[in-house]
């Protein structure tokens, strides 16, 4: 994994990548300005392990580009394939939002680009963007009741 460091003046261009995610449609360019300095940019190569099923939850992920497995426990120890999760999709908000461990890993199928948002960022964006918290919030809970 490679964490790419956005400079200050990074910050039209992150915020113009941010804004073409769904999860940021309510947001206007001046919002996401003001969201660009927070997040961070990170590489990553086919197999790394992004997130480890019951570990401490300490960052949220969107995917920029590539794709990610999330996958559970199965039978006999063999992992189970619960979904996968292409650009635009975000996963890491259960174990920042129920205070929980992780619920599952997350892999990558192949070269992915994430863009990452440390917890006590995460936690701030939903306080201050209600509407992104609704959404993060919603699709936590479809996620949970799929279980
Ligand atoms: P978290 O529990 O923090 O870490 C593992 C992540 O996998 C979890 O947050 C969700 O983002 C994601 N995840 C868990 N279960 C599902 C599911 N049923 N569908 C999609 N994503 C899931």
């Amino acid at each position: 994994m490679r964490a790419v460091e956005f400079t200050a003046k990074d910050a039209g261009r992150v915020a113009w990548m941010l804004g073409r995610f769904e999860l940021f449609a309510s947001l206007s360019p001046e919002q996401l300005l003001k969201l660009a300095p927070f997040v961070v940019f990170r590489d990553y190569e086919e197999g790394e392990v992004v997130i480890e099923k019951d570990d401490l939850g300490d960052a949220f992920f969107i995917v920029y580009s590539g794709e990610v497995e999330v996958t559970k426990p199965g039978l006999l120890g063999f992992e189970k394939l619960v979904t996968r999760l292409g650009p635009g999709a975000f996963f890491g908000e259960m174990a920042l939002l129920l205070r929980q461990p992780r619920s599952a890993s997350v892999v990558c199928t192949g070269p992915t680009e994430l863009f990452v948002l440390m917890a006590p960022d995460f936690t701030r964006l939903l306080e201050a963007e209600p509407e992104v918290g609704a959404l993060v919030k919603a699709i936590a809970k479809d996620r949970l009741d799929s279980r």
